[in-house]
């Protein structure tokens, strides 16, 4: 049966990779095995995991398997909303709404989610990402090709969108290493900038970056925003690409609410959404990779997702930013870890404990980014793209 397999496996490489894998038949044993005893399926998923792992797919191949996932997930997502009939349309998209506000938290599997992306060495960061550290979709307005000017330009553009002036008080939400916090704190001298985020080494960077900059404005918190109970209120709250690790957007608008000062305070969010079916990234399910690597807990909100949850926030303004601009932002990604792959190994081995798991990391982290650009470049960036929402507390009649 094993030895079958692994032959299917073999002949399946060879007529659609065009590759032999003889070489690998020794290594595919094990898993294999394992993956029978949990049962058949496992046994093909399995086989794709290590020859995501061992680098043998080339990356035309998996950007079509990327596009043919996708595509199969719209199949799915269609079935279950069933967008022609405007009647179960609704109801499921309500449905949806209504599960995420029944959730006891703002978010779930955190832990898994920190260890994940944010607690990565932050020198791996610095080799994929641009000078600003944005680890969100970037802005290619005509003429910008580079990396660094493409993150400059969002962060131009969310001060522009928030309606940032000097002199304010801003909280940022999920502040990374600081892209935006950073840029806010030395571009707006007079204001007073407080970012939080849940990763120690996400804060000891920007500690340290603050410092090296003489920047004095700016402070960060640890905590996990599920815990962190607010004791002051801001004239900004701003978010980018946080909100994606959440679930119940009621009591997280509630929360931003509490930040926000009376008058005339805004929130400005920024989330990456489907045009107008959301979900969950699940775990457990063949199609799963993307969740149980890089995104266990997290939402695909639509771009309407907000508007079930209107009663502490009320959006004033709504944008859409193409999804080809995460596409080109991904790539961007993957070229520099590309290109620096010498530099990358070592930390990816700190990171990961031996040279092994490092090899693999660095083949997860490629699919990772080209994942990243081809969900965003599906149908032209129409499909999934980012959305940008100013909100403002509602009027107390
Ligand atoms: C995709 S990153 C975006 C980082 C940054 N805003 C940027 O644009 O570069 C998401 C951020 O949200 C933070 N985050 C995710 N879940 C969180 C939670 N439960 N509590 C606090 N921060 C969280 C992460 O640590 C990270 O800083």
């Amino acid at each position: 049966m094993i030895e079958s397999l692994i032959a299917t496996i073999d002949r399946a490489a060879r007529y659609t990779l065009g590759l032999d894998l003889p070489a690998a038949r020794a290594s595919l044993r094990q898993p294999v095995e394992a993956a029978i005893a949990k049962g058949p399926l496992n046994a093909l998923e399995a086989a794709q995991e290590w020859a995501i792992d061992n680098g043998v797919y080339t990356d035309a191949v998996l950007r079509r398997g990327v596009r043919a996932l996708l595509k199969t997930r719209l199949e799915e997502l269609h079935k279950e909303y069933q967008p022609h009939n405007v009647e179960c349309y609704v109801e499921a998209k309500r449905a949806f709404a209504d599960q995420l506000r029944g959730l006891q938290e703002l978010a779930i599997l955190t832990d898994v989610a920190n260890e994940q992306h944010y607690e990565v060495d932050t020198e791996f960061f610095r080799i994929c990402l641009g000078k600003h550290m944005k680890y969100s979709c970037c802005l290619y307005p005509e003429g910008v090709r580079d990396l660094d000017d493409a993150e400059r330009a969002m962060l131009e553009l969310y001060c522009e969108r928030a309606q940032i002036e000097d002199g304010m008080s801003i909280m940022e939400l999920g502040c990374g290493w600081g892209s935006l916090s950073l840029f806010l704190a030395q571009k707006y001298p007079k204001s007073r900038v407080t970012g939080l985020s849940n990763s120690n080494s996400q804060r000891e960077y920007i500690e340290a970056q603050a410092q090296a900059r003489g920047l004095t404005n700016l402070t960060i918190i640890t905590a996990d925003i599920n815990k962190w109970t607010a004791t002051d209120t801001f004239d900004r709250v701003v978010s980018i690409e946080m909100f994606e690790h959440m679930k119940n957007y009621e009591m997280l608008f509630k929360k931003v609410a509490s930040l926000l000062k009376n008058g005339d305070s805004r929130a400005f969010i920024h989330v990456f959404c489907h045009r107008d079916l959301p979900y969950h990234f699940q775990t457990g399910e063949a199609q799963s990779w993307m969740a149980r690597y890089f995104f266990s807990g997290g939402t695909m909100p639509a771009r309407d997702t907000f508007s079930y949850f209107s009663s502490s926030l009320a959006l004033e303004r709504d944008w859409a930013v193409n999804g080809t601009h995460y596409a080109k932002t991904s790539r961007a990604w993957l070229d520099r870890m590309d290109e620096r792959k010498d530099e990358c190994m070592p930390w990816l081995v700190r990171c990961y404990g031996s040279e092994a798991e490092a090899k693999k990391w660095f083949q997860r982290w490629r699919v990772f980014y080209i994942a990243v650009e081809e969900l965003f470049a599906y149908n032209g960036g129409n499909e999934w793209f980012v959305g940008h929402y100013l909100f403002k507390k509602p009027s107390v009649e």
